[in-house]
């Protein structure tokens, strides 16, 4: 194996491998483990992705993808943010996923040092490695939501980049807007990028999120139709970049990927008009939320922090185990539970957490917890 793809698993999607097999061959399985909503992309989506199957030839877009798209990106950080933002500027990506790997190589040379704050998702780590990158983890406070701070950041030695999510992954936490602002305030002085994973905006349930470009041009945001838009297969997200690496960017994809997949960008033009659609379902995700902060505190599995946005908690799962991967492995097999272990997020405090996603139906979610209630008693 090669250096580079000797990086770790990741491990959440292991144990939705393990899940998903014990469904096929017949288990009942609550599946808290993936970030993945279940229904699928809006029906706006998925009529005019029919309408392009049957008329059009779906050939290559360009490689920063389809202007359409691009602007009507534009227009939404109009309408939500008060934000004139160029479309030129909107690169669209295979998911978030492939906007790292294109923000990644246009942002950092081989050895670059990138800050990330830990708990966090695992393929930030695993992606700069196999990029011959660094990822410098800090590990996050829980007084700080678990969150990146100023503090860390002084903390980090040298570095050439930093990356941030709010509301984030694995703990649902949420910067304040003068925090966000703080971060980029601070790499602005430090002469250094700061990457902005807004992948959950739109997921909040108290306040709204506030994206990055509110307060800096220079930042480089990534997104997704994944989460909100429940589009995770489709794979297509986008960045925002500032417009002195567009040509950059534009480069690395027209190489690595040719274009981005056209029939999802034509679902995902869809997807946009699908605003109603996709407040019902984060009305649903916030009544699994209340559940679970309901419930989970009497079961020995206290969120860690609270979570502001995003479809996850992070249980404190110390009261039962000091081994996450076990405890997710027992899960599983005894009570047909699927968790996410902490220590895919966290190396060291992970072994005493646990993730569990809410993006299910609600029944789901109470089957769950009546199978978790059994465990705890028993
Ligand atoms: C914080 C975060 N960023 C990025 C991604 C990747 O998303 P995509 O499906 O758009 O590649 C995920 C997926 O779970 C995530 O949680």
């Amino acid at each position: 194996m090669t250096q580079r793809a000797a990086i770790e698993p990741f491990i959440a999607m292991e144990v939705a491998r393990e899940a998903s097999l014990r469904a096929a061959a017949g288990e009942s399985i609550v599946r808290f483990d993936v970030g993945q909503p279940h229904w699928g992309a809006p029906a706006a989506a998925l009529a005019a992705a029919e309408k392009a199957m049957r008329s059009e030839a779906l050939g290559y877009t360009e490689g920063l993808g389809a202007m359409v798209l691009r602007r009507e990106i534009a227009a939404m950080y109009a309408r939500e943010h008060g934000l004139d933002i160029d479309p030129a500027r909107i690169v669209i990506t295979t998911g978030a996923s492939g906007a790292f790997t294109l923000a990644f190589l246009a942002l950092f040379d081989t050895a670059a040092r990138v800050v990330i704050a830990s708990p966090g998702y695992p393929p930030y780590r695993h992606i700069l490695k196999a990029l011959g990158m660094e990822a410098v983890i800090v590990e996050a406070d829980v007084a700080d939501g678990l969150q990146l701070t100023t503090t860390l950041l002084q903390q980090a030695g040298t570095f050439d980049g930093a990356l941030v999510a709010s509301p984030a992954n694995p703990t649902g936490a949420m910067l304040s807007r003068d925090d966000l602002a703080g971060l980029c305030a601070a790499m602005r002085v430090a002469g250094k990028p700061l990457i902005s994973d807004e992948i959950y905006h739109g997921l909040t349930y108290a306040t709204p999120a506030t994206t990055a470009l509110a307060f800096d041009d220079d930042v480089i945001v990534v997104n997704s139709f994944s989460k909100y838009w429940a589009m995770t297969g489709w794979r297509v997200g986008w960045i925002v970049a500032p417009p002195r690496l567009v040509k950059s960017i534009e480069r690395l994809a027209q190489n690595l990927t040719v274009a981005p997949p056209t029939i999802s960008q034509v679902a995902a033009l869809g997807a946009l008009t699908a605003k109603q659609e996709c407040e019902e379902r984060r009305a649903l995700y916030a009544e699994n939320r209340a559940l679970l902060l309901k419930e989970l505190p009497g079961l020995g599995l206290p969120p860690v922090v609270t979570p502001g946005g995003a479809f996850y908690v992070l249980a404190d799962v110390a009261a039962h185990t000091d081994d996450s991967m076990a405890f997710s492995r027992r899960l599983l097999a005894e009570a047909g539970v699927a968790v996410t272990p902490g220590v895919d997020f966290c190396a060291t405090r992970g072994r005493g957490w646990a993730r569990l996603a809410y993006c299910r139906p609600g029944a789901e979610i109470e089957v769950g917890i009546a199978r978790l209630a059994l465990l705890a008693r028993g």
